[in-house]
């Protein structure tokens, strides 16, 4: 199965993905952590992401697209996988479309601007496994450290309050017009995203029918 999920940053995209990946067998596709693994690793793909990223500002389309291509390519896609965070743009999404990617469904989780804000505000994020938390909604067991490899949790440099509002603008502008795209194609499945993660992943998997 070849899933899109789309929504605003802290919709929940990543948090569905990793119970989608689970359910289904196939692997996530995160852009965002793609990039962030090249910052990290100060590859040229990371350079250039770098200022964007900080900002709350969009990478380039022909960085995203020769990522995506190079990693489609990859053993482990060939039963499928499920984007999360891409396209961003119909720029990007017609690049799918021209490399023949068909996909199944997209899925797009809906909420409003004040709750991300909030949401965003606290989340904490392992640096080395990037497994996500929230201070309120997703503790872990240990406070400030991740459940998994037991690294020092960190706040991501763009979920300050300033970045949010921007990477919010940059969503509605450049990524929503997305919808209607997906939904012309028959392909929109719809989710709000107000429900509480337990009940949020309900509702996704009704509206995929798993
Ligand atoms: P990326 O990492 O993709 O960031 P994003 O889309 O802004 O998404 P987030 O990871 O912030 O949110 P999410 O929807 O995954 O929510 P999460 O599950 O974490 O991209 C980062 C940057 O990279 C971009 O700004 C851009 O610069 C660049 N980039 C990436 N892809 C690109 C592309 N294709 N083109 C151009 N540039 C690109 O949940 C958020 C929090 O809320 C968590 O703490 C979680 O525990 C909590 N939460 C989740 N669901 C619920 C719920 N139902 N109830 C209560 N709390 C919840």
């Amino acid at each position: 199965m070849k899933l899109i999920l789309l929504g605003p940053p802290g919709a929940g995209k990543g948090t569905q993905a990793e119970v989608l990946t689970e359910k289904l067998s196939v692997p996530q596709i995160s852009t965002g952590d793609i990039l962030r693994a090249a910052v990290k690793a100060g590859t040229p793909v990371g350079l250039q992401a770098k200022a964007f990223m900080d900002a709350g500002d969009l990478v380039p389309d022909s960085v995203i697209i020769g990522v995506v291509k190079e990693r489609l390519t990859a053993d482990d896609c060939k039963k499928g996988y499920i984007f999360d965070g891409m396209p961003r743009t119909i720029a990007q999404a017609q690049a799918l479309d021209e490399q023949n990617v068909v996909i199944d469904a997209v899925l797009s989780i809906e909420v409003p601007d004040d709750i991300i804000i909030k949401r965003l505000g606290g989340r904490r994020t392992c640096p080395e496994c990037g497994m996500i938390y929230h201070v309120e909604t997703k503790k872990p067991a240990k406070e400030g450290f991740c459940d998994g490899c037991n690294a020092a949790l960190i706040i991501r440099k763009d979920d300050e309050t300033e970045t949010i509002k921007n990477r919010l603008e940059t969503y509605h502008k450049e990524t929503e017009p997305l919808i209607d795209y997906y939904r012309k194609q028959g392909k929109l499945k719809e989710v709000g995203g107000e429900f509480n993660i337990a009940s949020q992943t309900a509702e996704v998997f009704k509206v995929l029918g798993l």
